[in-house]
């Protein structure tokens, strides 16, 4: 035998060596999962895997959203953070904000004046710079084309040039570009940048605003934007995005979380300052404890979930912060108005609605199709302020009926937030209750049954918040370390138990989704990553291979829970195909024999994808991102009764085809019509 990797190999043809390992680890578990196929069960959500996209640890400003700048309108923090100064040649830079200066709905320009600069300097022998480290790095590409922006006005003493320099650490200009000095007014400057990198690709990297005259110039915004995601202006980093991508979220559940609630009114999402040119929009103070550029508002995450073909799910403010503010009801019809009128800018027309004109202007004529919208977030735990229940008595209420009276079509979430907490809403009955679970994996092993028996005749669920808080706390200095193969175990399981029950369950979304490793507000997270490198957690996997492998009507069947399998069957039409998700909570491999009942011929060989490392605690990290990772490989042997080894805590999908089926067969017409159809 080979001696045994400790995590599954990653080349199909390696697997054959490794499978003499997973049997080694085969201890006297052997279980029985039977399918019936004769019976087929409900039909699966179309939208069951999703995603939630909070701003947190980081996850959109220094992640997703793609502005290379920190703090390029001089508002995230106050001046200088984030930016230094430099001078040479003899040259002086005096800098400080300007309140009685600013471009659109900023509220305060930052002035330099440069003094010193001899009138018979060569060409850039003396000069001024204020100069950005962005978000932990500034990853520069070679042979990548930039977009550089900056925002200016003079008064007439400044004649110089205002040029950006992108620049290495050490000194090395990668790229650069100079625009003509503007007059009195403020003025957008912007031009591509191609960077020229001797390393290939680096992230120690500066932006520099450069100026070589003297005179005084203000800036409002200083802004690098690297090649988007589908090319979008304003857009998103495309590795993060493609990491995205790949989960093929149904659902886009955004911007939060307790994001949206905000500590305070000032610092709640309010979706009206997060619209139109940038500069026209002021940020806010975030709750997650850093500021909000908005450079990613409503436009942009509708932009995102219609990218990705995820229906959106649009959470509003409902009137409730974490400083346990409470809007009475005599006071809350505006914040009512701001959601029908961010309802209207998602799917007004144009030509007859004041907020879908302002769409169309900002570049998306078409509705965004716009159809689910949240009620505020873990609203129940208004129980415990000074006005209790509001959430029922009159807050819920008064968006559920004004939302129902101008777009009937609208489904509408109530936010019940953690499961433990949960108080329901009787006053109206949501189209749908968001619950979040934030549990050892112990206990989502129980609760994979807790939808098993709840009654269909409420609302259907919406889990928008899931995690296993199963993670190694104690593992030295790589933050990477804390998401575990383990807490992946208690998703698996879980996702099967909602699967099994979608036809009262919605959608799902873990969370946090993304965290900078510089920025770890919450913990654990679904990817990880910084100014370049993105590392998928074996959450992730679990996602990816729920989500990749899907079905249309459950299938019943019996898993040996007592020996850690977990089952959840499906029928995909299309392939006519049997989808196992398979999950083995056990420290021993499970030999089981797989028993497909009700008349389906299958071909021999299937198709396996697992999911398994040497032990619970198996992580990815940065320097080794690829450590748990799905395996695919064949399985031969499949017939109505075929042995099947579950290794030890793995995650398991088997994909099982079956042949054209006569039609005198005694199945359900679900599984053989597609097959009668191509006879
Ligand atoms: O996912 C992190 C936070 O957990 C969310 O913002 C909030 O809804 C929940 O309490």
């Amino acid at each position: 035998m080979p001696s045994c990797p400790r995590s599954a190999p990653h080349h199909r043809w390696i697997l054959r060596l490794w499978l003499p390992c997973l049997a080694a680890q085969v201890a006297a578990l052997g279980s029985q999962l039977t399918i019936d196929a004769s019976h087929p069960g409900v039909s699966v959500s179309p939208t069951l895997y999703g995603a939630f996209l909070e701003e947190i640890n980081h996850a959109v400003d220094g992640g997703l959203y793609a502005e290379l700048v920190r703090n390029r309108a001089f508002n995230e923090m106050a001046w200088p953070g984030n930016w230094t100064v430099s001078s040479q040649g003899g040259a002086t830079l005096a800098t400080g904000m300007d309140p009685s200066e600013h471009a659109g709905a900023q509220s305060s320009a930052l002035k330099l004046t440069v003094t010193g600069i001899p009138a018979n300097a060569a060409a850039g022998a003396s000069s001024a710079s204020i100069v950005n480290t962005g978000f932990w790095g500034v990853p520069l590409s070679d042979g990548a084309t930039y977009t550089a922006t900056v925002w200016a006005k003079t008064d007439g003493s400044y004649s110089g040039a205002i040029a950006m320099q992108l620049q290495s650490n050490s000194g090395t200009l990668l790229g650069s570009v100079a625009f003509p000095a503007p007059g009195s007014s403020w003025t957008r400057l912007t031009a591509p940048i191609q960077v020229a990198n001797p390393r290939g690709q680096s992230d120690d990297n500066a932006v520099l605003v450069t100026l070589n005259a003297n005179g005084t110039v203000w800036l409002q915004m200083v802004s690098l934007f690297p090649p988007t995601w589908k090319g979008r202006p304003n857009g998103v980093r495309p590795d993060l995005a493609e990491a995205l991508a790949a989960l093929r979220p149904s659902l886009l559940r955004f911007p939060g979380g307790a994001f949206v609630e905000g500590y305070d009114i000032n610092s709640r999402w309010n979706w009206k300052i997060t619209i139109g040119d940038v500069i026209d929009r002021p940020g806010h103070p975030g709750l997650w404890g850093y500021f909000s550029s908005d450079g990613m508002g409503l436009h942009e995450y509708l932009q995102l979930a219609e990218d990705l073909g995820a229906t959106p799910v649009l959470a509003v403010w409902s009137g409730y912060s974490t400083d346990g503010l409470i809007v009475p009801q005599s006071e809350l019809a505006p914040y009512v108005q701001d959601a029908l009128d961010a309802i209207e800018y998602a799917n007004g027309d144009p030509a007859t609605s004041v907020w879908g004109a302002q769409r169309a202007a900002n570049g998306h004529p078409a509705p965004f199709q716009l159809s689910y919208i949240e009620i505020g977030n873990e609203d129940e735990l208004d129980n415990t302020l000074a006005a209790p229940d509001s959430y029922n008595a009159y807050r819920f209420p008064m968006f559920y009926d004004a939302i129902k009276h101008q777009y009937p079509y609208m489904h509408v979430i109530a936010s019940y937030g953690e499961n433990w907490l949960t108080t329901p809403v009787t006053s109206r009955q949501p189209d749908l209750e968001d619950e979040h679970f934030y549990e050892p994996t112990a206990s989502l092993l129980t609760d994979s049954h807790k939808y098993d028996t709840r009654d269909r005749s409420g609302p259907q669920v919406f889990v928008g918040e899931l995690a296993a808080l199963d993670f190694n706390t104690t593992a030295p200095q790589e933050p990477a370390r804390l998401n575990t193969l383990g807490g992946a175990l208690g998703e698996a399981a879980f996702l099967i138990g909602l699967e099994r029950n979608s036809d009262l369950v919605w959608g799902e979304a873990y969370a946090p989704l993304l965290v900078n490793v510089n920025n770890q507000a919450w913990l654990p997270d679904l990817i990880w990553f910084d100014a370049s490198h993105v590392v998928p957690t074996p959450n992730y996997w679990v996602k990816w291979m729920f989500s990749r492998h899907r079905g249309d009507v459950v299938l019943p069947a019996t898993a040996d829970e007592a020996s850690g399998l977990y089952a959840s069957v499906t029928w995909r039409r299309s392939g006519r195909t049997i989808v196992m998700k398979v999950l083995n909570n056990a420290a021993v491999a499970n030999a089981a024999t797989i028993a497909v009942q009700g008349g389906l011929e299958l071909n021999p060989v299937g198709r396996a994808t697992i999911l398994t490392a040497a032990s619970r605690t198996g992580q990815n990290t940065f320097d080794s991102p690829n450590q748990v990772a799905p395996v695919e490989s064949a399985v031969a042997g499949v017939g109505s009764s075929f042995p099947f080894t579950f290794p030890a805590n793995s995650v398991t999908v088997l994909e099982l085809k079956s042949k054209c089926v006569p039609p005198r067969a005694r199945l359900a017409p679900e599984l053989a019509a597609p097959c009668r159809a191509e006879r």
